[in-house]
């Protein structure tokens, strides 16, 4: 296993000693519940895990209660979907315009895809130019507007700033939604200069553990109905439907959308991820090397610009799947298939492709070893 090149850091990062060590001694030594004890043992887990919001916080330039821990982004943009479309709110999206793009990761676009069919709200896409990018010219009216910050397929990073404010141009109302999955993982996120309602991401690409992310809310008590309910969310509760008089008070962001026990192991992981993140970001060098190489062969078909964060690309006439196999069993770890990105595929008029994405562990001989495999197999 250890002769493996991996190069897929889009689909997950490869985890620093840092992040395991946290984890490993928080399991060993200090294990406990959070939001749940009053022992010492306990209060210790709370302070870990409001300092990790805290963390999270200055990443993204928000405020902790801004900061919602969820199960990563396809749950974020999930859980999102169903607080926007909140009837006691007022919010529910009957009618709505809901702007997507085909720049879109399938969890960023089909939970409001699907609510198309439940709540007859409108699908509009947001127009792309020649590059594959996300214009904000020609903005139309949307009332939600579902933002790629950046493709896992393509891998540039969009002007969201300048997207939420044409969107607010035509509608002052319109509610911003962003996924970050992959801008995260090389560029600063800044929430108060994209100046959007929502925004997502995953830990685990960005070196910390699975089944955690994060949901920015820039106004959390605007949503006034939470979208899952259970322990550690209710301040209060004064009746029951049996008395026929179900009457309860939420807590005050971020418990609020934070029901049930929380994957407290990989939040304390998590900084430790972000300051490794912040000192060593993925050279991007090791991408231009690529493409300036694959590019001159002519068996090789490249997507992506030069700039891109990764590299996408296909080998005519070789099904992705057997590419994809065949240099797998040679040890280069990359993607193949759709990417989770089918309407990008859909408008490249392929069915798949290959992806390259290198995270702060790979080096350049990471590359040049990977880009010989690839050379021979589609020779
Ligand atoms: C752009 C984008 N959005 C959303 C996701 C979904 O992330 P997760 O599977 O961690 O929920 C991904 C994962 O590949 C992604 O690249």
């Amino acid at each position: 296993m250890n002769n493996i090149i991996y190069l897929d850091t889009a689909a997950s990062a490869l985890k620093p000693e840092s992040v395991i060590k946290a984890e490993m001694d928080f399991l060993h030594e200090s294990y406990a519940n959070a939001g749940r004890g009053i022992c010492a043992r306990a209060s210790n887990v709370d302070n870990l895990v409001a300092n990790a919001r805290a963390r999270v916080a200055r990443f993204i330039n928000a405020k902790p209660e801004q900061v919602v821990f969820t199960a990563g982004t396809t749950d974020g943009m999930n859980r999102i979907a169903h607080i926007i479309n909140d009837k006691v709110c007022g919010t529910g999206l009957k009618n709505k315009i809901v702007m997507v793009s085909d720049l879109d990761h399938h969890s960023a676009r089909l939970p409001f895809e699907l609510l198309y069919d439940s709540d007859s709200c409108n699908i509009v896409l947001c127009p792309m130019d020649a590059q594959y990018n996300l214009m904000c010219s020609n903005m139309q009216y949307a009332d939600v507007f579902v933002i790629t910050a950046m493709s896992n397929v393509m891998g540039i990073p969009q002007d969201v700033a300048g997207l939420v404010a044409a969107a607010r141009k035509k509608n002052p109302d319109v509610i911003t939604v962003v996924d970050a999955a992959q801008y995260v993982v090389h560029s600063e996120i800044d929430v108060q200069k994209w100046d959007c309602d929502f925004m997502c991401f995953s830990a685990h690409k960005i070196g910390a553990d699975t089944g955690l992310g994060i949901m920015y809310i820039k106004n959390p008590e605007r949503w006034i109905s939470p979208d899952k309910f259970g322990g550690g969310m209710i301040a209060k509760i004064t009746g029951s439907a049996i008395e026929h008089n179900v009457a309860f008070q939420w807590e005050p962001a971020p418990a609020k959308f934070e029901a049930g026990t929380l994957p407290v192991t990989q939040i304390i992981g998590l900084p430790a991820a972000i300051d490794y993140l912040v000192a060593n970001r993925p050279d991007l060098n090791l991408i231009k090397y690529l493409y300036d190489r694959f590019v001159k062969n002519p068996r090789i078909r490249v997507i992506t610009p030069r700039d891109s964060t990764l590299l996408t690309f296909y080998v005519p006439d070789m099904h992705i799947l057997d590419f994809g196999a065949l240099v797998g069993a040679r040890g280069v770890c990359l993607r193949v298939g759709n990417m989770c990105a089918s309407w990008i595929h859909r408008v490249l008029k392929l069915d798949g492709t290959a992806r390259i994405s290198v995270g702060s562990m790979n080096t350049m001989g990471d590359v040049v070893r990977a880009a010989d495999i690839i050379e021979s197999v589609v020779k």
